[in-house]
């Protein structure tokens, strides 16, 4: 594995420590690279509702924003688990990353195993694309 990833790993592992999921008891981190090169990394936060709860990527997706505005875009998404299987951004997610870049590359780590790496277009197939 590259330096950069094993780096984003222990980003996401990190956010995954900081997740609140008192209700799923299912913790997931997540850390992102924008095209500018900045790691932006996010954790779940569960709320007593369920509906309110948020998810890691977009918590992170909306932490880019709020850094760079509106020239954000995402390369590259991390997803960290502490389950045997490693899991895959829900469609809400992947709605949400492909607002900020349509070839991004999404790598899902679990605590066994090797990594699932996928990409946007894999996973969110003919998705709209309108232009502005
Ligand atoms: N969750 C994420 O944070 N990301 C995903 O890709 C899948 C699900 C969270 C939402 C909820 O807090 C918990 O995992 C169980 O679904």
């Amino acid at each position: 594995m590259s330096q950069e990833l094993d780096f984003l790993i222990a980003r996401a592992k990190s956010a995954c420590e900081k997740a609140y999921a008192p209700y799923s008891k299912f913790p997931v981190g997540c850390a992102l690279v924008s095209a500018s090169g900045q790691v932006y990394t996010g954790c779940n936060v569960e709320n007593i509702s369920f509906g309110l709860t948020i998810c890691a990527e977009r918590a992170a997706v909306f932490a880019g924003v709020l850094a760079e505005g509106s020239e954000f875009k995402i390369k590259k998404v991390v997803i960290y688990t502490p389950t045997e299987v490693p899991i895959t951004p829900c469609g809400a997610c992947r709605q949400v990353i492909h607002e900020f870049g349509k070839e991004v590359e999404v790598v899902s780590v679990c605590n066994t195993g090797h990594p699932n790496i996928a990409n946007l277009p894999f996973l969110l197939p003919d998705s709209p694309a309108i232009a502005l």
